[in-house]
């Protein structure tokens, strides 16, 4: 039996994938810029059965043994692996999140790149971080971006080996935070790999894709300098522009509840009325994101607490990249 275990974070983005120019090989339409969370990660087991008693890939998330149905795209992504290696071994996969399924904070990036450090190191592949990111992509396109710590970014490309992320800065060069209020734990309706599908139907596709890359000078530009007034509204306009897109596709997407909005204006007033320098993006859900300094995080944290649609808040510094570990969840 061949086996290793991977630790890997998962991220928010500050510029936004939405939306592909390749379906099948998920070649986005824009690049995209994300910080790795150190404490929202996904640790996955891949044990290889060399033996041949397996007749079907096993794979048990946070405890429960998974359908053949949910296990459909992990077997999806394990046969590109079984590809690269010439092999037809089927595996155990065991997987546990530190943090809730369904929070905001996305756990197929997490958990693709975990799965693909795992997967191919088990198989003794030696692959670099840049090739693991590209078969990540595969299965999920945020996932590229967890294959490096820090500040990362995730560039278009054209092809299979050029669509993949790249270190901006590692996490020790800004004590950011991303502080996640949970208005709704519910599973979202639409899986984002529908929702890129139907991005090409907006009529304001074309006017977030003509600006990104504006937007995304700007965002390495304040990075860079570690300037959150510079980052903070540019994110807060991209996440924006992106749910306008999302909006305004055919069939609509609305993800937000009256909750998002009150977050959404009371960090606004927050900032406006008492000079707290927090700023929001918001992913495919209701859940809200909110980016500070890690000296304005507690501050951030209470007053989230007193908000009414507020069930549940998550909060993480930047991390650093995919570890492999000794100790086998199996
Ligand atoms: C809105 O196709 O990576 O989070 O694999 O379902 O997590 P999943 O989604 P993916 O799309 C992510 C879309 C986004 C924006 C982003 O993370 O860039």
């Amino acid at each position: 039996m061949s086996i290793a275990t991977a630790r890997v974070g998962s991220n928010i983005a500050f510029i936004k994938y939405w939306g592909v120019a390749d379906a099948t090989l998920n070649i986005p339409l824009s690049n995209s810029i994300s910080m790795t969370l150190a404490d929202a990660h996904t640790t996955t087991t891949v044990a290889w059965d060399n033996t041949g008693t397996l007749d079907g890939d096993v794979f048990v998330l946070d405890g429960n043994t998974q359908s053949p149905a949910r296990s459909q795209r992990l077997t999806r992504h394990l046969d590109i692996l079984r590809g690269l290696a010439g092999v037809t071994w089927r595996a155990w996969v065991t997987s546990q999140n530190n943090f809730p399924t369904a929070s905001g904070i996305a756990s197929s990036a997490s958990g693709f790149a975990a799965l693909t450090v795992a997967g191919s190191a088990a198989l003794g592949l030696d692959l670099s971080n840049s090739r693991l990111s590209a078969i990540a992509r595969r299965s999920s396109g945020s996932a590229s971006r967890s294959l490096f710590g820090g500040f990362v970014e995730w560039e278009q490309g054209t092809s299979d080996a050029d669509s993949v992320a790249r270190p901006l800065y590692g996490p020790e060069h800004w004590d950011l935070r991303d502080v996640v209020a949970i208005v709704s734990g519910e599973e979202k309706k639409l899986s984002s790999a529908d929702g890129h599908l139907l991005a090409k139907s907006s009529p304001l596709l074309a006017g977030r894709i003509d600006h990104v890359a504006g937007w995304l000078a700007e965002t390495r530009t304040a990075i860079a300098q570690r300037e959150i007034h510079r980052l903070g509204p540019i994110i807060e306009l991209d996440a924006l522009a992106m749910h306008s897109v999302m909006m305004t596709s055919n069939p609509s997407l609305l993800y937000w509840q009256p909750g998002t909005l009150e977050i959404l204006q009371a960090v606004r007033a927050w900032r406006e009325d008492d000079g707290l320098a927090v700023y929001f993006t918001i992913d495919a859900g209701p859940n809200v994101h909110l980016i500070c300094e890690a000296e304005r995080a507690t501050e951030v944290e209470t007053r989230l607490a007193g908000l009414r649609s507020v069930e549940r808040i998550i909060s993480s510094p930047p991390g650093p990249g995919p570890q492999l570990l000794d100790e086998h969840l199996i």
